[in-house]
């Protein structure tokens, strides 16, 4: 059995029944994409429910305010990319859909191909990191179309062919290279820097306290609160006004 076939009859068994692959409009695709970028897929499936039920369309977006959608995302991470498919839905309820989606504001390569090939059908497969390492493992590109492919190698990538301890035994793509030969790496031990102790977290508390009309988190000592400030008014993600500070 080529690879191919092999990984498409392995997604039909044992894939992943995720809501946003049981559709095929680019908006609703577009929308798991961006969420999936930052988040879990555990924790971003309620989450695009939500935002589905609450917007179904580019469109629907378009007509809120930033500040709405905003609020809708807190939790998500990395804010910007609220207002990116924010400024994306404007120019698709505008203009309708380019046909180089590289061109809509936040949207590069990887969520092009994505949107392309889940939604479009294009025969573009889009790589993120999992798929990257799989493809790099398997050492070559299996036949077949671009959606099931992808959809079947981020599957793969995330359940069987882990970064970490890939299990082999459980793997349909039999002829791979590195079968049995990629050795289990342990955790590092190296500490990693708390996330609390970024500015990333600031911008997240900060953002979640106005979208909740709470003030602001304690704890944050003023400098490093200015600076969060400054960097979130610059990215346009609160307005300092004569009304104080708020999301736009
Ligand atoms: N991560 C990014 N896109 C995904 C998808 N369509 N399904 C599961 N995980 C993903």
């Amino acid at each position: 059995m080529s690879a191919g076939t092999a990984l498409a009859a392995w997604y039909r068994e044992q894939g992943r029944d995720l809501p946003w692959r049981r559709t095929r409009d680019p908006y609703a695709v577009l929308v798991s994409e961006v969420m999936l970028q930052q988040t879990q897929v555990a924790r971003v499936v309620p989450r695009w429910e939500t935002w589905m039920a609450r917007w179904p369309t580019a469109a629907a977006v378009a007509r809120e305010p930033v500040g709405e959608v905003l609020r809708a995302w807190v939790g998500l991470g990395y804010n910007r990319r609220a207002v990116r498919l924010w400024e994306a839905c404007r120019v698709v309820a505008e203009h309708g859909w380019p046909d180089d989606l590289r061109e809509l504001p936040g949207v590069g390569p990887y969520t092009a191909a994505a949107v392309g090939a889940f939604a479009l059908g294009r025969d573009e497969l889009p790589v993120d990191t999992n798929v990257a390492r799989v493809l790099g493992r398997l050492g070559e590109r299996p036949r077949g179309e671009a959606a099931v492919l992808g959809q079947a190698l981020m599957d793969l990538g995330a359940m069987v062919c882990t970064a970490r301890s890939p299990r082999c035994a459980e793997c349909p793509l039999e002829d791979c290279r590195s079968r049995g030969a990629v050795p289990a790496r342990p955790r590092s031990d190296v500490r990693r820097a708390r996330f609390e102790d970024t500015d990333r977290w600031a911008r997240g508390r900060v953002v979640a306290a106005l979208a909740a009309g709470e003030r602001l988190p304690d704890g944050l000592e003023s400098g490093r609160l200015q600076r969060v400030l400054d960097g979130l008014a610059r990215d346009g993600l609160v307005v300092l006004d004569a009304s104080g500070l708020r999301l736009p």
